[in-house]
């Protein structure tokens, strides 16, 4: 992609020749200007996957090598795609489909849409090949109606394949026929939930679905079809693997984390960006390596590892020297999620980083459950009143009292992620919100200048 279209700064490389730490595979438009035409993507083995696919595979081996890679879900759960797409029916006559899940909502996650900008060719591939492993002649990408640029470049992307022959009847003389739609959601994190982007697909209210039927069964999927929905990230990976084979990706990573990853960094961080790493990387190379540490000399506070949604990590060698690996990341206590790390510095009050994030969940509950609608609304009163002067000493209580009457009892994950920043956030730094409630201002960062504890009255 040329320089005047680049939305993500490149991270710097780590190395003193200049050279990136690790050589770019899903990120290949960093090195080759205008990747995302259709000639450059040629010129550089583009769509050789899905001709040696159609070419040299039957479907059924399309799934077991994608089995075999150990390729797993980059949407945030990590769930093994080929198991995923083995969940289909073979039986022809039924219609099936593949629903790209491009929507990516969750603060601190940045990797699909670079990969959209930069290099749509590689999704749409991805997304073709998984369309003839399950025996789909559709394949949907739901794209957040926000990022109208990258709706366009894949838009464009899909005319400029469609063109060429690579997505319409007969896929490079074969026998398999396969259109491609993009589809523009109106901007909801719900949306990027699987059931309701089903439903914000076929152009109902982006509303969560109960499960069963789950979207690969009868009944479950886009317009009651089997569908096979994935991350971006997921599919673009897949056109890799089948060129290269499943040893090549298995070469990085652990043992049940196969291959590389694209992993977003933000927060206090002297070079945040997205950065393609073998799953074996640790968050301290991550960060103070590749990330150039932590911004203005100042000291790690906390990490959130996974995206919002995940529960913090506080700055511990444990921590830091932890690979970033769905089973590594579990073990101290938290996940892996969208791969989206987001650092906090020791001048953050995290009373007032963790009002931020859960202001967002309330923000977005779709608001189909009670407990969600009114539970966000209920831990932003309190938290908001704590950050500002007023806290009591209940609070605490009532905030983790509040938090479990909605997780575990919302229709679906957003509800359960809203108390996470805060249970996560109180076990490990319970000394700031009490100092918040006696002092009435914060330990730290620029509210602890405020002046002490107001004696007003506070609407309850
Ligand atoms: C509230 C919420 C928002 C989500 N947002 C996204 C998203 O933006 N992109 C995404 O791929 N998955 C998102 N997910 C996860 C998807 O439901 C689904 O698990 C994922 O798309 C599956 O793809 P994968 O198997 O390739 O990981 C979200 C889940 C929840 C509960």
């Amino acid at each position: 992609m040329s320089k005047g279209l680049m939305l993500y700064p490149e991270p710097k490389s780590a190395t003193p020749e200049g050279k990136p730490p690790f050589p770019y595979i899903l990120l290949k438009h960093r090195e080759i200007p205008d990747i995302y035409k259709l000639e450059v993507y040629r010129a550089n083995s583009g769509y050789a996957a899905l001709a040696k696919t159609l070419k040299e595979y039957k479907p059924e081996q399309v799934i077991d090598l994608v089995k075999v890679s150990g390729l797993r879900g980059r949407g945030g759960a990590g769930f093994s795609t080929g198991i995923k797409w083995s969940f289909i029916p073979k039986d022809e006559s039924i219609v099936k489909y593949v629903a790209c899940n491009s929507d990516e909502s969750e603060p601190g996650t940045c990797s699909n849409h670079e990969i959209i900008d930069g290099n749509p060719h590689q999704l749409i591939e991805g997304i073709l090949i998984a369309c003839y492993a399950i025996g789909s002649k559709i394949g949907f990408i739901y794209i957040r109606g926000e990022f109208a640029r990258g709706a366009r470049v894949l838009e464009r992307a899909v005319e400029e394949a469609r063109a060429a022959g690579l997505i319409g009847k007969n896929i490079l003389g074969s026998d398999f026929s396969c259109e491609i739609v993009v589809h523009r959601g109106a901007g909801a994190y719900i949306c990027g939930e699987e059931t309701a982007l089903l439903e914000s697909l076929e152009g109902k209210r982006g509303f969560p679905k109960l499960k069963p039927p789950f979207p690969a069964n009868v009944g479950g999927g886009v317009y009651g079809a089997p569908t096979v929905i994935n991350n971006s990230l997921t599919l673009a990976t897949v056109p890799h693997i089948m060129l290269n084979g499943a040893e090549w990706f298995t070469q990085w990573g652990t043992e049940k984390s196969k291959g590389i990853a694209l992993y977003s960094l933000s927060g206090h961080v002297e070079r945040p960006g997205n950065y393609e790493l073998p799953m074996n990387t640790t968050f301290r190379t991550l960060i103070n390596e590749l990330g150039g540490g932590v911004w203005k000399g100042r000291k790690l506070k906390c990490i959130i590892p996974g995206g919002s949604s995940m529960p913090i990590l506080p700055a511990t060698d444990e921590v830091l020297d932890t690979t970033m690996d769905f089973e590594g990341v579990a073990a101290r206590g938290s996940m892996l999620g969208s791969a989206g790390i987001i650092v906090f510095d020791d001048q953050t009050c995290i009373v007032g980083a963790v009002l931020r994030l859960v202001e967002f969940y309330k923000d977005e509950s779709c608001g189909k459950c009670t407990p969600c609608r009114e539970g966000t609304q209920w831990l932003v009163q309190i938290l908001h009143r704590l950050e500002h002067g007023h806290g009591r000493p209940e609070d605490l209580d009532l905030l983790l009292n509040v938090g479990g009457n909605i997780q575990g009892k919302s229709f679906c994950l957003l509800g359960d992620s809203a108390p996470v920043p805060i249970t996560s956030a109180m076990h490990l730094f319970r000394a700031e919100f009490e100092y918040h409630i006696k002092e009435g201002r914060c330990m730290v960062g620029s509210g602890a200048n405020r002046p002490p504890k107001r004696e007003v009255a506070v609407a309850q």
